[in-house]
């Protein structure tokens, strides 16, 4: 089965596990963007998408960066609203990290690995920013790879050195449409070109 690996780069959310489920969209520095996110990465309708890995690359106060990792393979405890995603990225937080991944609860890890280090360790030959002055998402060769990532940005948009970085290593910048929309709504239109090409219906 091929991987899908979506990153989130959160400009402002925090990484530290003391923030308030109730806030995750103040206090926590717009955390509420990343449950969205780790839901559209993983629910169908009645199961997870098991092939899934999803990668929240924080950089909000106070010990950034933090990158938290939900792998849908092993994942377990994760329930479709934003305060079950918040409540496990909590727990990730409050986990002591170095350069590895270190295990928070089943399929959710944490690391404090650099953007750099996290785009090296990915290493997938398939590698996309997701933009909107992209080049159109269906004249691309999706289905050329076992491995795909799809690389996003938050509210705020992707940091200019962190595209830079993506565009000197040979990234492609694709788009899902012609209007900008939200990083989880553009998680679900990916996914569902990423099915109809495995289901043969392009
Ligand atoms: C809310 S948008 C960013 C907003 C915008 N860049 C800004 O700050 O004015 C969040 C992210 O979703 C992705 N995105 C939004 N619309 C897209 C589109 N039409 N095609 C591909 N990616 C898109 C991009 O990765 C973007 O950084």
């Amino acid at each position: 089965m091929k991987v899908y690996n979506f990153v989130l780069v959160g400009t402002t959310m925090c990484t530290a596990g003391e923030f308030s489920l109730n806030d995750l969209a103040g206090g926590a520095g717009r955390l509420d963007i990343a449950c969205r996110f780790v839901n559209s990465c993983f629910f169908l309708s009645h199961s997870l998408r098991r092939n899934v890995r999803c990668y929240l690359h924080l950089l909000g106060e106070p010990e950034p960066p933090k990158t938290v990792l939900f792998e849908g393979a092993n994942l377990r405890y994760l329930n479709p609203d934003e305060r079950s995603a918040g409540s496990l990225i909590k727990k990730a937080l409050s986990v002591d990290v170095g350069e590895g991944w270190a295990r928070s609860t089943p399929g959710v890890y944490v690391s404090g690995m650099t953007f750099a280090q996290l785009i090296e360790a990915l290493g997938s030959d398939f590698m996309v920013l997701l933009s909107e002055d992209g080049a159109d998402i269906r004249t691309s060769r999706l289905s050329a790879s076992d491995e795909l990532t799809f690389i996003l940005g938050d509210h705020r948009g992707l940091p200019a050195p962190l595209e830079q970085h993506l565009l000197e290593r040979g990234v492609d910048k694709l788009s899902v449409g012609p209007l900008s929309l939200h990083a989880d709504h553009c998680v679900v239109l990916v996914l569902n070109e990423l099915d109809r090409l495995e289901a043969g219906w392009r």
